[in-house]
């Protein structure tokens, strides 16, 4: 189904065909922008900024670009094309048909499933509001909106499928997902991390690369999903997702450049000197990503759960990339977990009820990808430093690890000791003083705030020199 952008909510799932939906939705699509105006990016509502659209759902050549004010943004329903054959791949139902419409025993689950999704998608653009003041170029003002507008439109895609499959229920639900809002104290939105305001561009590049990177993986888990609606959402929805954690991958191996820059100018390794060089030393890159890396850790849930056992005997969530493993059924094998007491102690549970902590070793592998680059920059600079990852049980706040104080390569300390050396491992006050000191807006075009070196090219083969935003 090609895309309709005649209509006024654009989408390929023929919605015109079904007017009481369409109307429903029509219905809702007012809410949604005077919850953009209202909450969204704050004070560049007028500019004109060169976004992608989505233009067809095939991986290549699925975008077009230009200048767009952000709420004429056309928000719209695309889903991935269907497979007509395409069977259930995991759990106990593995090798049937998959279902077009909602079996009625797991319309509850389903159903929260899609709301916790759809929850986070319009919190990052709560989080995110203030950040346009601050931006170190045009360039990543762009990249901002845009990841901005995508997940607004991440919410359109869960909203869709609240309002086409879940009735009354359904469309309550994505009322709601308008009335949360995140850091809110009455109403806050559904999972921790997505309550946390993000103040500056460090923890945004962290946020997309580790925040982001978790979406990524709970929506390639859904787009395994039995249920062929959500799995076709979750798929396209991957395609946009990507340059999310592009945002975040470039933006901190930018950091390290300017940072390893500064470093060779001014002959020194002290994080003091470099900072007052106008560059983020290395150490406080370290303590941001122990903070955001840790803190999204806790979305992929409990390591043993008997939630995830049964979203996956029944077809509903299912690992990421499934079709690489080689037993889809995954009922006689165990999974070691290690546990917090009795030193090294270990633990055999079922394979089925390992599925979060399953899911979560690939997200660490995925993590570690970009840890690697952001080191070669720093070894080819000449320089011993290295950044790595903490250990999954450090700073836990769910699961096995909560609450038991750890170093940050994973040995069980004092709660004393964890506190004394806090200040080596996450960001204290006084970093967040000084990264904050650092976040000024820049918005001539080519120009770049002194703590972050360029990116290599621009968008959509535009020089890095591009007006990427165009005030009014
Ligand atoms: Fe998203
Ligand atoms: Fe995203």
């Amino acid at each position: 189904m090609s895309m309709n952008y005649q209509e006024r909510i654009p989408n390929n799932v023929d919605l015109g065909s079904n007017r009481t939906l369409q109307r429903a939705l029509e219905h809702w699509q007012p809410h949604f922008l005077s919850w953009w105006q209202n909450l969204g990016p704050r004070d560049f509502q007028v500019a004109d900024v060169y976004l992608r659209t989505a233009t067809s759902v095939d991986a290549k050549g699925w975008a077009t670009y230009g200048f767009v004010r952000m709420p004429e943004y056309r928000w719209g329903i695309f889903l991935a094309d269907r497979d007509p054959n395409r069977k259930i791949g995991f759990g106990d139902s593995f090798g049937r048909d998959v279902w077009q419409q909602v079996p009625g025993e797991y319309r509850a689950i389903l159903r929260r499933l899609i709301v916790t999704q759809g929850d986070t998608e319009p919190a990052s653009v709560e989080q995110q509001r203030m950040l346009g003041h601050t931006a170190p170029s045009l360039y990543d003002l762009r990249n901002l909106f845009q990841v901005n507008v995508e997940e607004g439109r991440h919410l359109w895609a869960m909203v869709y499928l609240l309002h086409a499959y879940f009735g009354r229920d359904g469309r309550e639900e994505a009322e709601e997902l308008l009335e949360r809002h995140s850091g809110d104290a009455d109403k806050p939105r559904i999972l921790g991390t997505f309550n946390e305001p993000i103040r500056d561009w460090l923890s945004f590049f962290m946020f997309t690369y580790f925040t982001d990177r978790d979406g990524k993986f709970q929506l390639k888990s859904l787009a395994e999903s039995s249920f062929d609606p959500l799995a076709r959402t979750c798929q396209f929805m991957l395609t946009e997702e990507a340059h999310h954690m592009f945002v975040g991958d470039t933006g901190i191996n930018r950091v390290v450049r300017r940072t390893l820059e500064v470093m060779k100018e001014l002959g020194t390794e002290d994080p003091e000197t470099v900072r007052q060089g106008g560059a983020i030393d290395l150490q406080t890159v370290q303590r941001y990503l122990n903070f955001w890396f840790s803190s999204s850790l806790d979305l992929f849930g409990s390591e043993m759960s008997s939630n995830a056992a049964s979203y996956f005997a029944n077809g509903l969530k299912g690992r990421p990339d499934e079709s690489n493993y080689e037993d889809h059924i995954a009922l006689e094998q165990t999974y070691t977990l290690e546990l917090p007491v009795g030193n090294g102690k270990s633990e055999q549970i079922p394979m089925r009820n390992a599925m979060n902590e399953v899911t979560r070793g690939s997200y660490v592998r995925d993590c570690d990808l970009g840890v690697k680059r952001w080191n070669r920059l720093i070894e080819k600079a000449g320089y011993p430093f290295r950044l790595s990852l903490p250990s999954t049980r450090f700073r836990r706040n769910i699961g096995n690890w909560a609450g038991i104080p750890t170093d940050t390569a994973g040995h069980p300390i004092g709660a004393q000791e964890f506190a004394a050396r806090q200040t080596e491992w996450l960001p204290t006050e006084s970093d967040q003083a000084f990264i904050l000191s650092l976040m000024h807006g820049v918005y001539q075009p080519g120009w770049m705030a002194a703590w972050i070196a360029p990116p290599d090219r621009g968008i959509n083969n535009n020089p890095v020199e591009y007006e990427y935003v165009r005030f009014q």
